[in-house]
């Protein structure tokens, strides 16, 4: 089997997880969160992959990205400059094909699917989609870019790796949810 596919976001009360090409909230915490559990391997000689939008490559500051100690996949019909060390993938399909083939193949271990919108809804449907990582932010920001709709498929589950209960940070409230899919053989 290959690598698995998770999806990561941070979204508020109408499912809104952006507004003019950036994120509609500054929570510190969430983002050294939405780091760690992207970043973190099991097995200490692999990496995880971070696939995204073109879009949400440019929303990054430009001292953080590429995103470190991560492989970075850029998805774009358009041959947009990125750094030597970013993969740039026409498709979906295309960036996990050669995120399986050598030489990455046996060095990714999960594959982490980090927006936008269309890209979450491309990989919710593949069948190696695994998890949802969701922080539900407890408010409601004016957005322009929505999370898709979560398929029953998906049931919560209780990670011990992830932070239970309320958090708040500058006086906004979230939760972190993870939502799980059974993966067929
Ligand atoms: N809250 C969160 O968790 C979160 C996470 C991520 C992003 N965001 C926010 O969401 C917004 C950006 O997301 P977005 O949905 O507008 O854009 P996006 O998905 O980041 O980027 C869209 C672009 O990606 C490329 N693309 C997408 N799917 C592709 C595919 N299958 N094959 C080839 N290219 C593909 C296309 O680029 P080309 O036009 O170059 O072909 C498309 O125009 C920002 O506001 C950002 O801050 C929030």
């Amino acid at each position: 089997m290959g690598p698995r596919l998770n999806l990561i976001a941070a979204a508020c009360e109408n499912m809104g997880i952006g507004i003019k090409g950036r994120l509609p909230w500054k929570l510190k915490s969430e983002m050294a969160y939405f780091t760690k559990m992207t970043s973190q391997t099991k097995d200490p000689n692999k990496k995880n992959a971070v696939i995204m939008g073109r879009k949400t490559w440019q929303s990054i500051p430009l001292k953080y990205r590429p995103l470190a100690d991560r492989v970075n996949v850029v998805l774009s019909s358009n041959k947009i400059e990125v750094d030597d060390d970013v993969l740039l993938c026409s498709s979906l399909e295309m960036a996990m094909a050669q995120l399986q083939q050598p030489p990455l193949g046996e060095t990714i271990e999960t594959v982490w699917v980090i927006g936008g919108s269309s890209v979450y809804k491309e990989s919710l449907n593949m069948p190696e989609c695994h998890r949802i990582y969701l922080t539900n932010v407890k408010a409601l920001y004016e957005c322009d870019t929505f999370f898709p709709e979560i398929l029953p498929a998906f049931k919560l589950l209780q990670d011990p790796d992830v932070p239970q209960g309320e958090q708040e940070e500058n006086g906004v409230k979230y939760e972190y949810k993870v939502y799980e899919k059974d993966l067929k053989d």
